[in-house]
């Protein structure tokens, strides 16, 4: 993979689609190599959340306009796992199905993209980190040392979803949660600006008969086995 800027230690990029499995990947690979975790579906999710808050109308067709002061007042972090929007704890509210709709459609502004991408670039400068979403590797970090894209069948993804969703107490049907995956799917591929795609050197994994730890170690050995060469590289 090419790189155009040296960094101490290499920023290791996870796409794919809604419901794959990236977070529970993504935080278990950054766990064993005692790397950062990024989850930047959260960070515009947490924009979501500002925006319902300030009373911003997703259909007013002066969207983007309306949305470009608080992007630049608004402070997004991240405490450990936990979401801070102005400092205030907002990781319940992150994952409810709506915000993460009102999410994708936010994300197709250029407005809000920009916004994103100036923090997760500044996130990832020193490398040591696994940053997860759709366009880590297309985008934010094209140059990323190892990029992963990680897919599984539509249907195991929406089951996964259901399950995850019922088990906090979500009245939700199957049915639904498949037309809205599929929904999602469409939208975060079809949009104009760093559309869902998987990089052309991106490692692809379909997750669909494979357990979380199973994805883990493949991950792992490809990184493992890039250092090996590398350092190997270095002694000759
Ligand atoms: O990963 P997630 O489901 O939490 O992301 C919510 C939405 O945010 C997703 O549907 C599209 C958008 N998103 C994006 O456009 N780019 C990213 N890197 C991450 C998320």
């Amino acid at each position: 993979m090419d790189r155009m800027t040296a960094r101490p230690r290499p920023v290791i990029a996870i796409d794919g689609p809604v419901g794959a499995g990236k977070s529970t990947v993504a935080r278990a690979l950054a766990r064993l190599l005692q790397f950062a975790y990024l989850n930047t579906g959260a960070m515009y999710r947490a924009v979501a959340i500002a925006a319902r808050a300030s009373g911003i109308d997703p259909d007013d067709p002066a969207l983007a306009e309306r949305l470009a002061p608080m992007l630049e007042r608004v402070s997004i972090t991240f405490d450990g796992e936990r979401v801070l929007l102005d400092g205030r704890d907002v990781s319940g509210e992150v994952s409810a199905p709506a915000i993460g709709d009102l999410a994708s459609r936010l994300s197709t502004l250029a407005v809000v993209r920009a916004r994103m991408r100036e923090a997760q670039r500044a996130a990832g400068r020193d490398g040591g980190i696994v940053m997860e979403g759709r366009d880590i590797g297309t985008a934010i970090f094209p140059d990323a040392e190892f990029k992963f894209f990680l897919t599984a069948d539509v249907n195991v993804r929406a089951q996964r979803r259901f399950a995850e969703l019922a088990a906090r107490g979500e009245r939700v049907t199957f049915a639904a949660v498949l037309a809205e995956l599929r929904e999602r799917d469409r939208r975060d591929q079809e949009r104009e600006l760093a559309p869902l795609r998987r990089a052309p050197d991106a490692i692809e994994i379909d997750a669909t008969a494979l357990s979380v730890s199973a994805v883990v170690d493949a991950m792992k050995l490809r990184i493992d086995q890039a250092r090996r060469g590398e350092k190997d590289l270095k002694r000759t």
